[in-house]
């Protein structure tokens, strides 16, 4: 088939290479054109594991080349994929749109004959009738021009795979026709089993904020947990495998950590929210308002824990951070924990040093101020304290005992539960991980007391003052 996909940031670049991968003709179709270069030169405009080659692939197979163009793209496709950002607004909680109107706006005019016109960015239910009244009235094929929703559940750091081998694809429709050609582009996936759920637009639109609420819902929830384990000496590491072993709840997305960010789950829950309310049920989604705060406060426990492990003050201390993208195998800083926290940090006056595998680039955009360093032992020269914050594998890695040779005192914070806590331990580092207080106090050679942690650092840690935007919301 002949597709074009409209807007190549993570999920459009992702999907164009894939769809021609799989056999089909591709236009990629973006409005920057230092994108468009580098995508036609088979160079992705950012990190995702195993794109570069499905790229190179298919751009060498001849099926899948890149335009700044949408008249190239009506007359190229009968199959259109708008695949733009719908950030949050600036203003509210709500979607922004105007990415995807501007998409519809600008190609309705060029569409002369029959298509289908396909939705994968994420959008607050009832979006479909809405950008189906646009097309029919700005596209001279008039009613010709169908519109479906089929979301998109891509996991950054995945992508490539998440594309070829889905757990499912959705697709809102609301013809035969229309239904039929999506089981055309996706015929590969229907005949490796992969199910196909058909339904109407608006339900369509609702699954994806649904997921994405479920698992932000799953993940706060464990955090909730980590913060009463702190508060009583238990265990949220044994507590979340315990919980998993219940094939009804599963152990996945159970990771206590410093929370979610990235550029879906927070904005897509807030999304959520704010389109509830428009539909007068805001009172069913009101459990999201407190997902996002626990969320949130992770990056504030974190704060302080690391402000009480110095002894009050993060003042003129040397900081060491470990991570800064929203989650490992991406460079994504968009409201990534990690940064926050580091910029947190040194905004309490720490003089902070970040390391990233492949986010220094977009980090130090985002926080200009503060210092990026291209090795871990750089990062950690003299460091008071190093807060762990993303769980890169390369961080698993580090050798301990030469790293304290680097430090001026070897304080760890693992922020993500992630390292060999015995193995810091064994090597001479106090190690604080926050919902793992039993750690610091249980006997025996694994789990001993070689940090020097008391009973007392296994208290509930105090909410840090507000920090600012980057650390909270105003709650609503
Ligand atoms: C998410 C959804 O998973 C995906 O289906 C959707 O299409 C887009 O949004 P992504 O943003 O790539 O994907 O990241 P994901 O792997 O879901 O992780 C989101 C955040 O949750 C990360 O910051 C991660 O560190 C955090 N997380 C995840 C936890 O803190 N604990 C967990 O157990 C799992």
């Amino acid at each position: 088939m002949r597709l074009t996909v409209i807007g190549t940031g993570y999920l459009g670049a992702v999907h164009a290479a894939c769809m021609a991968d799989i056999g089909h003709e591709v236009l990629g179709v973006d409005v920057d054109p230092g994108k468009i270069r580098a995508l036609s030169e088979g160079r992705p405009p950012f990190y995702e594991p195993g794109l570069d080659d499905v790229l190179t692939g298919a751009i060498a197979s001849g099926r899948l080349r890149f335009s700044t163009s949408l008249s190239e793209a009506a007359a190229f496709g009968e199959v259109h994929f708008v695949c733009v950002g719908t950030p949050q607004q600036a203003d509210s909680d709500a979607a922004d749109l105007r990415h995807v109107e501007a998409v519809i706006d600008g190609l309705a005019p060029h569409l002369t004959r029959p298509c289908l016109v396909v939705g994968k960015s994420t959008v607050p239910v009832g979006t479909t009738p809405r950008l189906a009244a646009r097309l029919a009235s700005g596209a001279p094929a008039g009613a010709h021009v169908e519109i479906a929703w089929n979301p998109e559940f891509l996991r950054e750091g995945f992508a490539v795979a998440d594309t070829l081998r889905p757990d499912r694809i959705v697709a809102g429709v609301t013809s035969a026709g229309a239904d039929r050609m999506l089981r055309e582009v996706y015929a590969p996936m229907l005949a490796a089993d992969v199910p196909y759920i058909s339904t109407d637009p608006a339900t369509a639109e609702l699954v994806k904020v649904a997921a994405n609420s479920f698992l932000a819902t799953k993940i706060s929830f464990i955090n909730a947990m980590a913060e009463v384990c702190d508060a009583s000496g238990a265990d949220v590491v044994t507590l979340a495998d315990a919980l998993g072993h219940d094939t009804r709840i599963g152990r996945r997305f159970l990771h206590a950590g410093l929370g979610f960010g990235g550029g879906c789950l927070p904005k897509d829950i807030r999304a959520f929210t704010a389109r509830a309310g428009e539909l007068g049920v805001g009172e069913a989604v009101r459990f999201l308002h407190e997902v996002d705060h626990i969320n949130l406060r992770q990056r504030q426990r974190t704060v302080a824990l690391a402000r009480e492990l110095s002894g009050g003050s993060l003042s003129g201390l040397r900081i060491a951070v470990l991570g800064a993208t929203f989650k490992p195998d991406s460079d994504d800083v968009r409201d990534s924990p990690a940064l926050a926290v580091a910029a947190a940090v040194h905004g309490e006056g720490a003089q902070v040093r970040v390391h990233d595998p492949e986010g220094i680039g977009n980090a130090r955009s985002a926080q200009p101020q503060l210092r990026y360093e291209a090795d871990v032992t750089t990062a950690c020269e003299g460091a008071d304290l190093v807060l762990h914050l993303t769980e890169w594998s390369a961080y698993r890695e580090i050798d301990p005992v030469k790293l304290a040779r680097v430090v001026r005192t070897p304080r760890l914070l693992d922020a993500r539960n992630h390292l060999d806590a015995a193995r810091w331990r064994s090597a001479g580092w106090q190690v604080r991980t926050p919902g793992r207080p039993a750690l610091a106090v249980l006997p025996g050679p694994q789990r001993g007391t070689a940090s020097g942690h008391s009973a007392r650092e296994c208290a509930a840690v105090p909410a840090a003052p507000a920090e600012g935007t980057v650390l909270s919301r105003s709650p609503k």
